[in-house]
């Protein structure tokens, strides 16, 4: 009762009839303005419960839902260490049977030993190099992958410079690696497995992306849009394929503990590969903190990350801070080579 009291002395009170007069006579375009920044806020608040949710509640798909232990397979490329070793362990865990694919043969049946024991799956080995790979050598392995029911791709081989230059310096041989690599194979393998897997309704491809597609990288010129190009791509053929039930994921990731990124000890924002591939099939189908549609950043930390370089910052101040990074990167690697080729020379 007093509290509607006070809302009744409130409202004939002289200041709110000055806050009134005050709104009536404020101008149209400090109205609009007011109404505006209250969507924007209120989109922020939105997009910040949506992160959380995914984050949290919101789980994924069940990894199993491709024909776990039913004589699926699973073709990783770039299976021999780092990420796709990873994918290779743990899609085995799943009971799929595993296609191992990358350059080191020795590396791929040691691996494919501990999965078979561990496990109980089947194994292939499939030695290949993407660098190099002709039609004819693509032809061969869709030849070994015909017989198989392959349900899930995981097109994690990739490729970067050896340390940041500019493109106009960079060993073109490299360029031509890189967009064999991290282009190509994916184009090419997608090829191999995709219309399978539309025929039987049914199939995950997973391409394992990078922020160098999210925020061009200066001096990783060719690698950043590499990876952009996955982004893109994986979109627009992930939409394609979703009536088909082929689900299509670009995974947005920022470091992991790996050779390629050249970090050997893991902390809150670089999760090592094991850490990095659990949060990726735990959260399926889940953005995280991705805002392009077919795309997830599902590592917590990295999630967060996504999330803010999507909406703070403009795409100048980004790449130009990624400018600044890279140099300082370059000028310490190239002090370092310095260093050991002093050695070397004494
Ligand atoms: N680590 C990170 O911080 C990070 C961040 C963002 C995105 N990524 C992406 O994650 C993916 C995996 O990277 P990673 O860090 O796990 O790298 P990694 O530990 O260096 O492993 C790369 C894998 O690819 C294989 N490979 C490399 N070149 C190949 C070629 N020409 N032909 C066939 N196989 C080849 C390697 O085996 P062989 O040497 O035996 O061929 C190895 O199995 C890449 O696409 C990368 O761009 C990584």
């Amino acid at each position: 009762m007093d509290y509607l009291n006070t809302l009744t002395k409130m409202a004939s009170c002289e200041c709110m009839d000055a806050y009134v007069a005050a709104l009536r006579s404020a101008p149209l375009s400090l109205l609009v303005l007011g109404g505006l920044g209250t969507v924007v806020v209120l989109k922020y608040a939105m997009d910040l419960a949506k992160l959380v949710f995914n984050l949290t509640l919101r789980g994924g798909v069940n990894i199993k839902k491709f024909g776990a232990g039913t004589g699926a397979w699973a073709v990783i490329t770039g299976a021999s260490d780092g990420i796709g070793k990873e994918f290779a362990l743990q899609l085995a865990q799943a009971k799929y049977n595993v296609v191992l694919s990358a350059r080191t043969e020795s590396k791929l049946n040691t691996l494919a030993s501990e999965i078979s024991s561990k496990y109980n799956v089947e194994t292939k080995v499939v030695p290949f190099d993407y660098s190099h790979a002709t039609s004819a050598d693509y032809e061969k392995l869709g030849a070994e992958l015909a017989p198989l029911k392959v349900t899930i791709l995981v097109n994690n081989v990739g490729t970067n410079h050896e340390f940041p230059v500019s493109f106009v310096e960079e060993n073109p041989a490299v360029i031509e690696s890189i967009v064999n690599v991290n282009i190509k194979s994916v184009m090419a393998v997608t090829r191999l497995v995709a219309p399978k897997m539309v025929a039987q309704q049914q199939g995950l491809i997973l391409n394992v992306g990078s922020f160098a597609g999210l925020m061009p990288q200066p001096l990783l010129s060719v690698y950043s849009a590499s990876k952009a190009y996955l982004l893109t791509w994986s979109q627009a053929v992930g939409r394609e394929l979703a009536p088909h039930k082929v689900h299509v994921q670009c995974l947005s990731t920022y470091f992991v503990v790996s050779a390629m990124s050249k970090i050997r000890k893991s902390s809150w924002t670089i999760p090592t590969a094991h850490e990095y591939v659990r949060a990726a099939l735990r959260r399926l189908g889940n953005p995280g903190g991705a805002s392009t549609p077919y795309t997830s950043s599902p590592y917590s930390a990295h999630a967060i990350m996504n999330w803010v370089i999507d909406r703070v910052g403009s795409p100048s101040f980004w790449v130009n801070k990624a400018y600044a990074t890279q140099a300082s990167i370059r000028k310490r690697a190239l002090a370092k080579k310095a260093r050991e080729a002093g050695k070397k020379d004494n």
